[in-house]
């Protein structure tokens, strides 16, 4: 049977291959699961919808699930984050051919409208000859939002109209859903009792989990793997600590030493954020909302400001919170002539893009895709990357190999545990168990070179642990 898709162009996937090729050497945790679950086969059976950012460092997962089982129908997590080789060769598959592919559906390509977006995200749960998949693996939470969405609005028989305080997407999945709900009325309310559980990838959508639960809306158990800490302490810090500079970088060529930077958040993205930028010889300054936060960013040497004491120094603006309305239009406006603006956190509401393009008599001109100078009525300018979503992915590729094999092996083993232990994972919101999250972080070692030490019998008595681990309370912060 041919492999469904909507990609950019199928004739990109020999390029994507040999990308892949050289991740699977810098994705050491991944290709070991490969190679100790290939036999045994732990994800037959499972049909996985996947919606993460559609990159290299994904085929190597989307390949990871399948040897070891799964059947995987893929969609990217944000319009400008595909890479389109990835995609191709995802596609086509080691096998298959651009005439004749076959590989893994994928509906995913650099530069989605909204609607195309959403239209990507519904074409994941649809299984011929299933209600459904049996498993998600989601980033940012949009997935498990269709469905849970699906159900609440087929129980209710109608979709509701938007409000005036619906944003544009708002209304885009709306309409996806009013379409489903006109084609067949109980879709959603047939497949998601089917669903074993979702494995949640990043910050924003494992707050949007716990939400649910607090709400007792939440349908079927999740694993944050987002808050293992080979995931958040590794991906979110030095993931961002490299990616960021590469998307300033590939956008503007600014030089960035001897700039101001301003990061907005200090958290686990902010930290690796900040670290970046004076590693690039800014001068970094921070805002927190958080004390502890504050004064973590205080200590490692930042002046911790406001954003509207620091305007007319900032050369640079990047927001790492995972809130809304972080820099606003009047931020905005306020700041000095093509100062660089963008985000890194999950989804695109830190910058006021809307009230941006509302001020009278602002022009906003494409330097290149994903890099616009918008002018104001004065004749300054600023430059804001990726329209305010991720520019990590939006303006470079993301996070390289190496650590998105920790992120990979961590989703890999949470989609092995939600889909051979239901029992273990009543609905609710889980944590990786710490064996299995020090387990990645020890399948990464060798690739470094790094040599650990073994505790003694007697150690381990002293310490209160196993020899084998976990060596850490649960309590433990990193
Ligand atoms: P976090 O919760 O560790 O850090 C966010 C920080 O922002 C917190 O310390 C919080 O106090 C602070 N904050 C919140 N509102 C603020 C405001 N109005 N002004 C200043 N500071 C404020 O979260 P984490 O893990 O750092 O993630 C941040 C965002 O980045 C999330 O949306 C997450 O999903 C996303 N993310 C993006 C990645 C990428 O590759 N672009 C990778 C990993 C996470």
């Amino acid at each position: 049977m041919a492999v469904q898709h909507r990609v950019r162009d199928l004739s990109l996937a020999e390029s994507g291959r040999h990308q892949i090729r050289l991740a699977e050497h810098e994705m050491p945790g991944l290709m070991a699961l490969r190679e100790r679950y290939t036999a045994s086969q732990p994800l037959a059976g499972a049909r996985i919808a996947g919606s993460i950012h559609m990159t290299v460092q994904t085929a190597v997962l989307i390949e990871t699930l399948v040897a070891l089982g799964a059947e995987v129908r893929w969609a990217s997590c944000n319009i400008f984050s595909t890479q389109d080789e990835a995609a191709a060769a995802v596609v086509v598959g080691v096998e298959g051919t651009p005439a004749d592919p076959k590989g893994v559906p994928v509906f995913a390509w650099k530069g989605e409208t909204l609607e195309e977006y959403w239209d990507c995200t519904d074409a994941i749960f649809q299984w011929e000859g299933h209600d459904g998949p049996n498993m998600i693996l989601d980033d940012g939470g949009d997935a498990t939002l269709l469905v849970h969405k699906g159900v609440e609005f087929e129980a209710a028989g109608a979709v509701p109209q938007p409000t005036e305080d619906d944003n544009e997407e708002y209304r885009i999945i709306l309409e996806v859903l009013r379409r489903s709900l006109a084609a067949d009325g109980s879709r959603f309310t047939r497949m998601a009792p089917g669903i074993r559980g979702v494995t949640e990838e990043t910050t924003t959508g494992v707050h949007r989990l716990y939400e649910m639960q607090r709400a007792g809306t939440l349908l079927f158990p999740a694993m944050n793997v987002n808050d293992a800490v080979t995931k958040s302490k590794f991906d979110n810090t030095y993931g961002c600590r490299h990616s960021l500079i590469d998307g300033i970088n590939r956008a503007t060529d600014v030089l960035i030493g001897g700039k101001t930077a301003v990061v907005c958040g200090y958290g686990d993205v902010g930290k690796g954020s900040a670290e970046a930028l004076r590693g690039q010889g800014a001068r970094v300054l921070v805002t927190e909302v958080d004390p502890i936060c504050a004064l973590q960013a205080a200590m490692d040497g930042y002046q911790v400001v406001r954003l509207e004491d620091v305007l007319a120094d900032a050369h640079i603006v990047i927001t790492t919170t995972g809130c809304k309305d972080v820099v606003t239009a009047e931020h905005l406006a306020g700041l000095r002539d093509k100062a660089i603006v963008g985000n890194i956190g999950h989804f695109d509401n830190e910058i006021d893009m809307a009230g941006l393009a509302r001020i009278p008599g602002v022009k906003r001109t494409e330097i290149k895709p994903q890099v616009h100078e918008w002018t104001f009525p004065d004749g300054h300018s600023i430059i804001i990357l990726s329209e305010g979503r991720l520019l990590n992915l939006g303006n470079a590729t993301g996070h390289p190999s190496f650590v998105m094999s920790n992120s990979f092996s961590d989703q890999t083993i949470a989609q092995i545990e939600l889909f051979t232990k239901p029992e273990e994972y009543p609905t609710a919101v889980h944590l990786l168990p710490k064996h299995l999250d020090e387990e990645v972080a020890r399948l990464h070692l060798d690739a470094l070179g790094a040599k650990l030490t073994e505790l003694t019998k007697s150690q381990a008595e002293y310490l209160g642990v196993d020899v084998a681990g976990p060596y850490k309370p649960d309590h433990y912060k990193y």
